[in-house]
């Protein structure tokens, strides 16, 4: 383990080096974006160049290809790929269901999917993105840019009479302008505080015009391997 860890670095990077257990050569490995996810893939580049692990890892985002050529993995695409054995990403909030909440970095839909299209998904995550309900996050959803305002006010009648306990909705910034994803869309964070049924407002939020993804993972994570400041590890 690096010396000098910060508990919650310290509770990411256990968390990630659990997880590479769950990895074996010859595997096609969805590589997740975020900070949990770039200890995984300095942990599988280490296992590439010092213990021969052989590996094809897809990128869900830029960040995370960039990351992890420069770590020794062998990047291809989605399509290349066609199937994965296994996806590894963070979350930014998981429920007792492993249902989650993705996206706090921008990468949703390559996130949603790359793990769609693998055997199994295992998330990685410090216990503070542990929660009963789902929603103290707000909600990313990525809209395409044309029309995004119309988009948000759609969104906003939708909520109403949804089983949430908030309905504002702010564009996502970089700086003083609109935050881009990967694939050239906007990102609307929905304020919502607390969701009560996750998978009736992701059928409803994915129905309207100009939404293309939104970051509620339903039914898509079969594990959470979860770390602590003190460096234990829990699997469920
Ligand atoms: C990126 C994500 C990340 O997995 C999520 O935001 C968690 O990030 P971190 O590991 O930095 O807390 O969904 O779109």
């Amino acid at each position: 383990m690096p010396s000098d860890l910060s508990p919650i670095d310290k509770a990411k990077f256990v968390a990630a080096k659990q997880a590479t257990t769950y990895v074996q050569s010859g595997m096609k490995v969805g590589l997740g974006t975020g900070s949990t996810a770039a200890w995984l893939v300095r942990c599988l580049g280490e296992m590439v160049r010092d213990e021969g692990l052989r590996i094809k890892g897809v990128p869900t985002s830029t960040r995370t290809a960039e990351l992890a050529r420069g770590a020794g993995i062998e990047v291809i695409s989605l399509d290349e790929a066609k199937w994965l054995d296994l996806t590894i990403d963070g979350a930014d909030e998981y429920d007792g269901d492993l249902n989650l909440i993705k996206g706090g970095g921008g990468a949703l839909l390559q996130e949603k999917i790359v793990a769609t299209a693998s055997d199994q998904m295992v998330v990685i995550a410090d216990v503070s993105k542990q929660v009963e309900t789902l929603g103290a996050f707000p909600l990313p959803v990525e809209v395409i840019p044309f029309g995004w305002q119309t988009t948000k006010t759609l969104i906003e009648e939708s909520l109403i009479g949804m089983d949430v306990l908030g309905n504002t909705t702010s564009l996502r910034m970089n700086g003083e302008t609109p935050f881009v994803t990967d694939e050239g869309n906007h990102i609307l964070d929905l304020h919502l505080h607390r969701i009560g049924n996750a998978r009736q407002l992701s059928l409803v939020i994915n129905q309207i015009p100009g939404v293309v993804e939104n970051g509620l993972f339903i039914d898509i994570c079969d594990s959470v391997v979860i770390g602590y400041g003190d460096g234990r590890v829990e699997v469920r």
